[in-house]
């Protein structure tokens, strides 16, 4: 098969839509190191999307070798493979988004005084040429698909393209607190986002990019067992959304989609949640990268854990144990607590029979002084099946909390 055919073919894979390119681009900018990344994108991407950082570069002889298939300055063996900590190791995202598009690479090798550029067309590279001195790499991506009718069908409007990259880049941003990130669509700053030094720029970037509501409602978690970590922010049940659209996880820094951790999450709130009802969180794990296989997908979204059911035990207990901690009214952080080895061996799971109907399995009994009708209509709420239109109801240790959407009102009761 000719180059152009096999890159394109693995463009098949790589490269969906305009999001999958900035997915690509950005990951290549982390790996580089940089700090300081610049999106900037037209007509949702398929027009233009070029990325800038301040990383460190690419020499000048590897300029025309980073465009071509298989050429990775990421790994060299499979034992490489089995510890790799950088984002890329497959050697296709460039080749591949070159083949279907037209792509200029410009660096600068380690902050050096020359700067060095090429174009690609139809997988053949131009001859390198001097450009304007600038730190770091920008590669510029023009008029995605212009060779393969068949994928630009697939492209959704403006709006929907631009809505799914612009996704990528929260999660992205999400990922590396530590790294300036703006985006521009059609020259207009839709997003700016600084480096977050601490926790609480890090709450401000995620207010930034979720909206306040979010934090407001969240607990700061932070757990460790032996070489496993997760920290981050669950959301405290009242936040809870109606569709899964809020639930960022990542496994040593890549944005991961997984089922066996998405299944660990939501048994963990199934005490605390309404069916129908899915958990907000953005949570970082954490392991030994030999755990982990990241070699299971070639969009790299997905990950094998080696030792499944421990890090599933680990989740799950590390945010059960939280939700249960979580009093009313009070949103404090869960900061670094260490699970000793007799507490994860026995890693019992709760039951999941408090899910809606548990009403009918306990006796209520007010803990807290409050007004009698109020109790009464809480009561009458129950009985009335109401519950299950306006509330949400939270179970922990020995207390049942009901809380109203519609009068934002808590309501505790002591189980008996
Ligand atoms: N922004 C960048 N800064 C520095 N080097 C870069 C940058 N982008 C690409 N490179 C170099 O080009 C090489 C090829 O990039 P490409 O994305 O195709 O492969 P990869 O990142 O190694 O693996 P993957 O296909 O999994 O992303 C990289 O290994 C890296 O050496
Ligand atoms: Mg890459």
């Amino acid at each position: 098969m000719p180059v152009q055919l096999v890159n394109q073919i693995a463009a098949g894979e790589v490269v969906e839509r305009p999001a999958a390119v900035v997915k690509e681009l950005l990951e290549n900018s982390l790996d580089a190191g940089a700090t300081k990344i610049v999106i900037d994108v037209e007509k949702g991407g398929t027009k233009l999307i070029r990325i800038s950082d301040n990383g460190h570069g690419i020499h000048k002889d590897d300029l025309v070798l980073s465009l071509s298939p298989h050429a990775t300055s990421k790994i060299r063996s499979i034992d490489d493979l089995e510890q790799v900590i950088s984002l890329g190791f497959r050697g296709e995202a460039l080749p591949s988004i070159a083949s279907v598009s037209h792509l200029q690479l410009t660096s600068c090798w380690q902050g050096g005084d020359e700067t060095w550029q090429l174009t690609m067309n139809n997988s053949a590279a131009s001859e390198l040429s001097p450009a304007a001195n600038k730190a770091g790499t920008t590669v510029e991506v023009r008029d995605l698909f212009f060779n393969v009718p068949a994928r630009r069908k697939f492209l959704r409007t403006e709006k929907t393209e631009f809505s799914h990259l612009e996704d990528v880049v929260k999660r992205i941003s999400l990922s590396r607190f530590d790294v300036d990130i703006s985006l521009r669509h059609n020259q207009r700053v839709v997003k700016a986002l600084r480096a977050a030094k601490d926790q609480l720029e890090q709450e401000k970037r995620i207010a930034d990019i979720f909206g306040p509501a979010f934090v407001e409602q969240a607990v700061h978690i932070d757990f460790s067992y032996e070489e496993l970590r997760i920290w981050g922010w669950i959301a405290e049940p009242t936040f809870s959304r109606s569709q899964a659209d809020m639930q960022y996880f990542y496994v040593n820094g890549r944005v991961v989609r997984d089922r066996l951790v998405t299944h660990a999450v939501r048994q963990a709130y199934s005490d605390v949640l309404f069916h129908g009802r899915h958990p907000a969180y953005v949570l970082f794990f954490e392991c030994n990268p030999a755990m982990v296989d990241v070699n299971a997908h070639p969009g790299k979204h997905e990950v094998r854990f080696r030792q499944g059911r421990q890090v599933h035990d680990f989740l799950f207990r590390a945010i059960h144990k939280s939700l249960a901690e979580v009093k009313t009214n009070d949103t404090g952080s869960h900061e670094l607590h260490h699970f000793s080895k007799t507490a994860m061996a026995k890693s019992e799971h709760v039951s999941t029979a408090s899910q809606p109907g548990m009403q009918n399995q306990y006796s209520l009994q007010s803990s807290m002084p409050f007004a009698v009708a109020e109790q009464r209509r809480a009561y009458k709420n129950i009985l009335s099946g109401i519950l299950f239109c306006n509330c949400n109801i939270l179970c922990h240790n020995d207390q049942i909390i009901i809380f109203n959407f519609i009068n934002n009102i808590n309501i505790p009761f002591k189980l008996l």
